[in-house]
């Protein structure tokens, strides 16, 4: 990971007062004006994944949206399923579904039942983690099917917003960059 830090952070652009005003934005998609800076990040990834678990990773879970701008290609290159973590609504059939409190109301986030099991061993990814709710309820709803979450890793932590302390104390997580 060491490799790319620094050029990940280069490519992030600070945008101020968006979306709202007091706001500094970490806008992730200049990345993928650079393709070979997005083949770099993800088998980057996935090495640290395959270091740090010589016993293998069986999925790979992206969170909507942006976890599932590097997700699928990083589970494709680990060889193991890649498994949607989604807004209430998107998923048909049964679900497992999670709530955490954002700014003004409440968010749920679900999975698929019967695409995870005892057995699995999962890496959640995404592009940001803030407050941590969504990470947080990304874990619950993975940990509901007796699944294991082995890692969190994020491409950039907003340190100031403290998100890491609202996961669970068993939880291993890694970001990219610190801002
Ligand atoms: N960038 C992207 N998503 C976010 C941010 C940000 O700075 N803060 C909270 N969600």
């Amino acid at each position: 990971l060491d490799s790319i830090r620094q050029k990940v952070d280069d490519a992030v652009l600070c945008v101020p007062d968006f979306p709202k005003p007091g706001i500094l934005f970490r806008d992730i998609m200049p990345i993928f004006k650079q393709p070979k800076l997005v083949s770099n990040i993800c088998s980057a990834v996935a090495s640290h994944l395959r270091e740090s678990f010589p016993h293998g990773i069986t999925a790979i879970a992206g969170l909507e949206a942006r976890g599932f701008l590097f997700g699928p290609q990083i589970a494709i290159l680990l060889d193991c399923i890649f498994v949607p973590i989604r807004k209430l609504g998107k998923l048909p059939g049964a679900t497992i579904k999670a709530s955490y409190v954002k700014e003004y109301g409440v968010d749920t986030v679900e999975i698929q039942q019967g695409i995870l099991s005892p057995n699995d061993t999962v890496v959640i990814v995404d592009d940001l983690i803030a407050t941590g709710g969504t990470m947080r309820a990304a874990m619950e709803v993975i940990e509901a099917t007796q699944a294991k979450v082995i890692e969190c890793f994020v491409l950039i932590e907003l340190e100031a917003l403290e998100g890491v302390k609202v996961l669970p104390e068993h939880c291993n997580f890694v970001t990219l960059l610190k801002h």
